[in-house]
């Protein structure tokens, strides 16, 4: 520290401001997220924070509360604080549009994270960046559980007519990962030359109690028809396993119902070692905080991450000079440890 301090002092033009006393001149971050209360986002905004602080850099997280008008505000707020870069997780995606004109005025780069903008938006300017999971992924690996599971298990038939009956718990309208995570979830099955057959789709907007309440309506319509449940994240699997415990569903292997979600949060996890989720796919939550944080920070630093070394040096690469993808992982009772590691 000391060696560091005096080449500061000698050499004040290197960029050392960071590191020399008072730490007003930290790097800042203004990040938005669109509601606190949505489970998955919190482990998202703990990356971000916990990565900000091992990075030295100063970082506000405000919660959007799902209006889109109260995180214009705050951008404006982030904007007059003089923050050098913005961290957004729009409420409304389709809103990215007047929030990037704003910013690109002020010269302020934007990594937007897990609400993807649409690809016109992220074109307007070449500091703006999207972050997150690719969608489809997931939506695959939903349909790949569920299709091994029906090739393994004959009995999953039950009313042996060879098409899989299913229910779809359906995410926020409008989010990028509804639509593909259902599109990718029912084509993968179909691929593997399964027939199914739609019982009921409802929105449970990303909540575990709203799932719960469809799923005890959808029961009473359709009952033991149902052989498959795909919900859109892990709130909503639990959720409807609630409805389906409530409703006698799981006190033995005859009673089992096969459940599938997204995410692998904790309470998933335990979910599947108790044999009540068949699987769900990691949506790693601390490697997409932590590369928005790391990108944020490099932006601020006014460096072209594609030019600086950003890449070599995280090991996150950069695609179509906007995106940072990071992968889901296939998680069942077999690989439960896979969602475990850097938690
Ligand atoms: C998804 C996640 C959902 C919800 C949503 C919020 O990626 O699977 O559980 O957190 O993001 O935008
Ligand atoms: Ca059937």
């Amino acid at each position: 520290m000391v060696i560091l301090l005096c080449i500061c002092l000698i050499l004040p033009q290197t960029g050392c401001a960071n590191v020399s006393a008072g730490g007003d001149e930290k790097i800042s971050v203004g990040v938005v997220v669109y509601s606190f209360d949505d489970t998955f986002m919190e482990e998202v905004r703990s990356a971000i924070k916990n990565t900000a602080d091992k990075e030295n850099v100063r970082v506000e997280i405000w919660d959007s509360q799902g209006s889109q008008n109260k995180q214009n505000e705050q951008i404006d707020q982030f904007i007059k604080q003089g923050v050098d870069v913005l961290a957004i997780n729009p409420v409304d995606r389709t809103a990215a549009g007047v929030i990037i004109e704003k910013a690109k005025q002020e010269n302020i780069p934007i990594v937007f994270f897990n609400r993807e903008p649409i690809a016109q938006d992220l074109q307007k300017w070449d500091k703006l960046y999207y972050v997150g999971a690719q969608a489809s992924m997931s939506g695959m690996i939903a349909g790949q559980i569920l299709a091994e599971y029906w090739k393994e298990h004959p009995e999953m038939d039950k009313n042996s007519d060879g098409k899989m009956q299913y229910v779809m718990i359906k995410g926020e309208p409008g989010h990028q990962d509804v639509e593909l995570r259902k599109k990718y979830s029912i084509s993968y099955i179909e691929q593997q030359g399964i027939q199914v057959d739609k019982l009921a789709e409802d929105s449970a907007m990303w909540d575990r109690q709203k799932a719960k309440e469809r799923m005890l309506a959808i029961i009473s319509t359709y009952g033991d028809q149902i052989e498959a449940v795909i919900a859109q994240n892990d709130d909503m699997a639990i959720g409807a396993i609630e409805a389906l415990k409530e409703q006698g569903y799981f006190t033995s292997d005859r009673t089992f119902v096969p459940v599938v979600g997204v995410n692998a949060t904790l309470s998933a996890i335990q979910a599947i070692k108790e044999g009540v989720l068949l699987g769900t796919s990691y949506n790693d939550a601390q490697r997409q905080g932590q590369a928005t944080l790391l990108l944020a920070k490099e932006l601020a630093e006014g460096k072209n991450p594609q030019e600086s070394g950003f890449e070599k040096e995280t090991g996150f690469s950069i695609d179509q000079g906007h995106y940072i993808w990071v992968r889901y992982i296939k998680i069942t009772s077999e690989n439960t440890n896979d969602a475990l590691r850097n938690r």
